[in-house]
């Protein structure tokens, strides 16, 4: 069975982490042209947000 860890950066994305490899990253912030994935936007905007990490599977 895969390792599924959906890890929310300092300040950026929710990566999507499979068996140890970034397999997509999340925007979060809102500001990405390409929902749902994050295009580098919150880097400009001052998006601010804790690191967490969560285990899916
Ligand atoms: S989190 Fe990166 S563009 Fe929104």
């Amino acid at each position: 069975m895969s390792s599924v860890v959906i890890k929310s950066t300092e300040n950026g994305p929710n990566l999507v982490i499979v068996d140890g490899k970034v397999v997509q990253a999340w925007c979060r912030c809102g500001a990405s042209t390409m929902k749902p994935y994050c295009d580098g936007s919150h880097k400009k905007n001052g998006f601010t947000a804790e690191a967490r990490d969560v285990k899916v599977a």
